[in-house]
């Protein structure tokens, strides 16, 4: 069984932790998709391909922002190219 830190609302990538999930639905954490972006997943396709995340269907229930995790994942694309 895995423990994820406790569901937070979060309107900015930057303030959760590593191990903060992004997407509710599949739980795929923070870190795991900084992973998949540092392998080369530059598209919000390409994280959902690596991942998995982002490609549930339960998001408002789930989510605590009620809605699909695609914002934070291409956020963190975002952050990630800017810090090459
Ligand atoms: S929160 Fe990611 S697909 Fe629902």
């Amino acid at each position: 069984m895995k423990f994820f830190a406790q569901p937070k609302r979060y309107d900015d990538v930057t303030t959760l932790s590593d191990e903060d999930l992004i997407c509710y639905c599949i739980e795929v954490d923070k870190k795991t998709i900084v992973g998949a972006i540092r392998n080369g997943a530059s598209t919000l396709q390409a994280i959902k391909e690596a991942t998995e995340a982002c490609t549930g269907s339960d998001c408002k229930r789930l989510n605590p922002n009620g809605r699909c995790c695609s914002k934070e994942i291409n956020a963190l694309i975002q952050l990630e190219a800017n810090d090459v």
